[in-house]
């Protein structure tokens, strides 16, 4: 039987996940075509984008760089339509031809066009997990009411989600969320007050965009994807632990009454959950180096370590009290992530910052749209002003 090709929508196709959704689009062309891409600000990248997938529009961030691309494509045969800023996002996102939202720009950026995918009934694939933990509330009610479904690109989240299937979701116990460590794993406290950007972007396992792989060395990451796991899986977050797993391989485990632990393997390459999450419940045969486990021989795991991490702490705790206290995490840590890479803090910064900033803030009574993007404003103002204190020596 010949299906007929999905049509995606791509926020974020300039960005480490965007180009691995592209390099699954390319290897399945009879599968999969590109209605819409989004970027930022790189128009290089996005022109080569252009020319080879063809999308009928495209957006990026300001009108500057809008008209930069236009004058830019006058020289490609394939000549789409160009829009910019928020409401050319939502566009992209809610494109009358795709079937389903790659949502993976980085960071709060990605909620309101999000939102506009689920508003026009589109399926996600979601990697941009900021947007469940700022407002996963609302985006899962959204969702539930209009019926589509949310597809989880995160690797652990993918592992979670096939780990429960053709299972009764009454027998699960927990949920085992696996994490590298990030490159400062072995570090003592000391050591981790001087470590520089340079290393801290130097990951051990997986190729990522920049803001993710320093959250992946404060294990804000992992804090972040206990909230993703709560909103999308629907599992109060002390049924959600976290196992450090230096090699990767285990992506995560799901823990069922009877003492069964289902995991799911593979190795560190994000084509393989982007494709599950494309052409779910199908698998598709991707190009990746197979796991040879024999060469591995043994995969290690142990307790996560929240004294020398604290960003793990404060992300549980942004979990349990709710309302708008993820979004003032989420927000306080975009802001102190972006300061620490312009070496305008230290890496221990991070941590403290975002906890004097979720200290300071008066939880909404009423959760909505509009106090959880206040909230947010709230949040980067105070940290940025933060980020402007000394540090001690
Ligand atoms: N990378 C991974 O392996 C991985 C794994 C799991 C989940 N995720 C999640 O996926 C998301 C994307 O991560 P990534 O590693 O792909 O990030 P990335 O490489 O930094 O790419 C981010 C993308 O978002 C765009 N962007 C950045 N700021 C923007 C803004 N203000 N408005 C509009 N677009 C903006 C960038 O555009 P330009 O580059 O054109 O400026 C780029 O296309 C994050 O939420 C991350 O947590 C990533």
């Amino acid at each position: 039987m010949i299906m007929p090709k999905k049509a995606l929508s791509i926020l974020g196709s300039t960005g480490s996940i965007g180009v691995s959704t592209l390099d699954v689009v390319r290897q399945f062309p009879e599968r999969f075509e590109v209605a819409a891409l989004a970027a930022g600000r790189n128009i290089d990248l996005l022109c080569e984008q252009i020319k080879v997938f063809e999308p009928s529009l495209v957006a990026v961030l300001d009108r500057g760089l809008a008209t930069q691309l236009q004058q830019r494509l006058q020289s490609q045969n394939h000549q789409p339509e160009v829009s910019f800023g928020q409401e050319g996002y939502e566009r992209v996102a809610a494109h009358p031809k795709s079937r389903m939202l790659v949502s993976a720009m980085v960071g709060a950026a990605g909620l309101l066009p999000t939102l506009a995918a689920i508003e026009a009934g589109k399926d996600l694939a979601l990697a941009n997990k900021e947007t469940l933990v700022i407002a996963g509330e609302i985006v899962m009610g959204l969702a539930k009411s209009k019926g589509i479904a949310i597809l989880p690109v995160d690797s652990e989240h993918s592992a979670v989600f096939q780990a429960l299937q053709g299972n009764h979701r009454e027998a699960l116990k927990r949920i085992l969320l696996t994490a590298s460590g990030g490159p400062f794993f072995d570090k003592t406290r000391d050591e981790l007050a001087r470590v520089t950007p340079e290393a801290a972007l130097r990951h051990p396992n997986w190729s990522m965009g920049r803001k993710i792989t320093i959250d992946s060395a404060t294990l804000m990451n992992k804090g972040l994807e206990v909230i993703e796991a709560h909103w999308l899986f629907d599992v109060p977050v002390e049924q959600i632990a976290i196992h450090i797993h230096p090699e990767s391989i285990v992506h995560s485990m799901v823990e069922y009454i009877d003492g069964s632990v289902i995991a799911q393997m593979g190795i560190p390459d994000m084509r393989i959950p982007i494709a599950y999450a494309l052409a779910y419940p199908e698998r598709l045969p991707v190009q990746s180096p197979p796991l040879d486990l024999f060469r591995l021989r043994k995969l290690n795991f142990y307790p996560p370590d929240e004294e020398k991490f604290p960003c793990l702490r404060l992300a549980y705790e942004a979990c349990r009290r709710g309302s708008t206290l993820p979004a003032v995490l989420n927000a306080a840590n975009e802001v102190a992530v972006g300061a620490f890479l312009d070496g305008r803090i230290r890496f221990l910064e991070i941590a403290r910052i975002i906890e004097t900033v979720m200290s300071a803030h008066d939880v909404a009574a009423s959760l909505t749209l509009e106090t959880i993007l206040k909230a947010d404003q709230w949040a980067r103002q105070e940290a940025e002003r933060l980020t402007c204190v000394p540090v001690d020596a």
